[in-house]
């Protein structure tokens, strides 16, 4: 159900780390199933049905240097998330998507509490402490942390443990800076002084690439996406079992579950999967808990129509 990134974009690690990848099974019922015709409200919504004129507009904050979940790409804003947001607010009975605000990645849960966006998506992983402040719709994607380095850079750590004094680099505010802070400094493997923190991953991975640091720890699949375009690579992933939703305000239980079935909905027509399809590449089907058919993969034929994952399909019919 659920794309679980641990078993879909690690596979290139799979085989690099013998298998070392994580499976993250979700709650049950995350997007569960729901038989209506939920999926024809978009069509009509695009042709003859008037757009609903009492609904509530919602304005999404994101963190745009987060590629594929969320970038900027010619002035815009893409991804992931935003197409899946978007999608999902389109069957969001009695809401509809206003408009993407960019913003740094700790501004996003006070701008959420100060009402100047409704909706976060940013591939936020839930946690006690974030849900202390906000509420979360159910999850959409798992995914654990991985440790970026230089290519062909002289440290190559195989594990947390084989850090000791190197400088490193994480987002403000993510997992990632929290790996780094309890399980580096507060290990004693780095000092507080070999840790930078940086407003966006994508200048944490300029730095990298010049040196400046000798490793970031980052979500994996986005850890994965810059590998493929800069000069990095994934070293090592460090299990973490994080599941990602889309952050309301606490009060908004109305917005939340519309949000929900929301989700629901693209999960039972297929658009989830094609987004997944889109921004990771191909999906597995659920082989592992269903029927062990790795092979099944042809079925998705959305799949070839990207123009974005180069390594989806070498052999289109
Ligand atoms: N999943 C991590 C977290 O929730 C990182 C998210 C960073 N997202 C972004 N758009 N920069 O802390």
């Amino acid at each position: 159900m659920v794309y679980d990134s641990a078993r879909h974009a690690t596979r290139r690690d799979v085989v690099r780390y013998g298998g070392s990848a994580a499976i993250v099974v979700l709650a049950a019922g995350c997007l569960g199933d729901d038989d209506d015709d939920a999926a024809d409200a978009d069509d009509d919504a695009a042709d003859d049905e008037p757009a609903d004129e009492d609904a509530e507009g919602v304005v999404v904050g994101t963190e745009a240097g987060f590629p594929p979940f969320e970038m900027i790409e010619d002035g815009e804003i893409v991804g992931f998330d935003i197409d899946l947001t978007e999608a999902v607010l389109e069957e969001a009975e009695g809401y509809e998507l206003e408009e993407f605000r960019d913003m740094e990645f700790g501004s996003l849960i006070p701008a959420l509490q100060d009402g100047s966006i409704d909706v976060i998506a940013a591939a936020m992983t839930i946690t006690e402490e974030r849900e202390e402040e906000i509420d979360f719709s159910d999850p959409y994607f798992s995914a654990d942390q991985s440790v970026l380095v230089a290519e062909g850079a002289d440290f190559e750590p195989e594990s947390l443990e084989d850090f000791d004094g190197q400088a490193v680099g994480a987002q403000v505010g993510t997992t990632g800076e929290g790996v780094v802070e309890e399980e580096l400094i507060e290990e004693g493997r780095i000092d507080d002084g070999d840790y930078s923190s940086y407003d966006s991953y994508v200048l944490a991975v300029e730095d990298l690439e010049r040196g400046i640091v000798d490793a970031i720890v980052i979500d994996e699949p986005v850890g994965e996406t810059f590998a493929d375009d800069r000069a990095v690579e994934v070293a090592f992933v460090h299990e973490t079992g994080e599941e990602f939703g889309l952050g309301v305000r606490e009060d908004d239980d109305d917005l939340r579950e519309a949000i929900n079935e929301g989700l629901e909905a693209i999960e039972e027509d297929g658009t989830y999967d094609d987004l997944v399809a889109e921004w990771f590449g191909e999906p597995e089907d659920d082989d592992d808990e269903e029927d062990g058919d790795e092979d099944d993969e042809a079925g998705d034929d959305e799949a070839d129509d990207n123009g974005n994952g180069d390594d989806g399909d070498d052999q289109e019919g």
